[in-house]
């Protein structure tokens, strides 16, 4: 059984890889901490809240930064997950709140408490990971992985040409997070644009799980949406869910062991670049998987939802 932190921005595969999450018996859902990204914080918060309350799941919500390390503000990604972050799923409020303590901290305490056990799995933009590494030195060495959805070395960008979204957020938070000499394994694009959902997927997904199915259903029809607005008619990447499959089935994908660096000022702001000449641990960087083991895993547990 892996313990896990989610540290997420919800986004609609934000919400997918939760409730894959939330449904995975060989997971056990610690918390999540929420972050900006594809909404804001206090948005994300909410958000973070509203799919534990829906799946059922009793964990604290830690609330993150609300914005970059060194970047100015940010403007969420609203074209891409919907105005709430949920495609066009009027926004809810939740019945819990978040907990005092904030993410970074909640974070540093976890990893102590749960020392060599926990897994931190941020599926948006690093900076709560960047803060707990400068919080608490014995961070890195307390966790057992840092599995990431972000980054990119082949594959080109998906916000900009050169950059995937949850990097370009906050480019010097995963600086830090690189060069921290922390447990880190990367899941890219370089992966994720091999992991596609279609909207016949998810209607089957919403047939074997009708409520929370349903509420996935529901959303991917923005979310594919948008797909289809860039010239991607064959479904969307399950960026996050490979992110959370990747904590689990580390089988499952081929592992990089590199040097990675982030470009953090100028036109190509936010491509990750492999580095073995940048004097820092290497990480590993997925760049095969087993994409129909993965979708099938994903499209399983889903299906177990009430
Ligand atoms: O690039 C994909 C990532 O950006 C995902 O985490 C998605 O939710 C968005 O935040
Ligand atoms: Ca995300």
């Amino acid at each position: 059984m892996v313990k896990l932190i989610i540290d997420t921005d919800p986004g609609v595969d934000d919400a997918m890889a939760i409730f894959y999450a939330a449904a995975a018996p060989e997971i056990e859902l610690l918390g999540l901490t929420s972050i900006f990204g594809n909404v804001r914080t206090e948005q994300a918060t909410r958000n973070a809240l509203r799919l534990l309350e829906a799946a059922g799941v009793d964990a604290p919500v830690a609330e993150g930064a609300t914005g970059p390390l060194q970047m100015p503000p940010f403007t969420p990604s609203a074209h891409v997950h919907g105005a709430e972050g949920f495609g066009d799923i009027p926004a809810v409020t939740p019945v819990a709140k978040a907990i005092e303590e904030s993410a970074a901290a909640f974070l540093c305490h976890m990893a102590r408490e749960h020392k060599g056990e926990l897994v931190v799995c941020p599926i948006g933009p690093l900076t709560n990971i960047a803060l707990a590494i400068q919080l608490d030195p014995e961070f890195v060495t307390n966790v057992a992985r840092i599995v990431i959805m972000g980054g990119s070395l082949e594959e080109g960008g998906n916000i900009t040409p050169h950059a995937e979204a949850n990097i370009y957020h906050d480019p010097h938070a995963a600086e830090v997070v690189f060069a921290s000499g922390a447990p880190v394994v990367l899941v890219g694009l370089d992966v994720t644009h091999r992991i596609l959902c279609t909207s016949d997927d998810f209607s089957a997904i919403a047939k074997a799980a009708p409520e929370l199915g349903g509420m996935l259903q529901e959303m991917s029809v923005f979310y594919l949406h948008f797909y289809e607005t860039v010239g991607k008619f064959d479904g969307c990447s399950l960026h996050d869910p490979a992110a959370v499959i990747a904590c689990t089935h580390p089988e499952l994908f081929e592992m990089r062991d590199v040097p990675v660096r982030v470009v953090c000022e100028g036109e190509e702001i936010g491509l990750t670049i492999a580095d073995r000449a940048v004097g820092r641990p290497a990480i590993q960087v997925c760049m095969g998987v087993q994409s129909e083991a993965v979708k099938g895993l994903f499209m399983g547990h889903l299906a177990t939802l009430s």
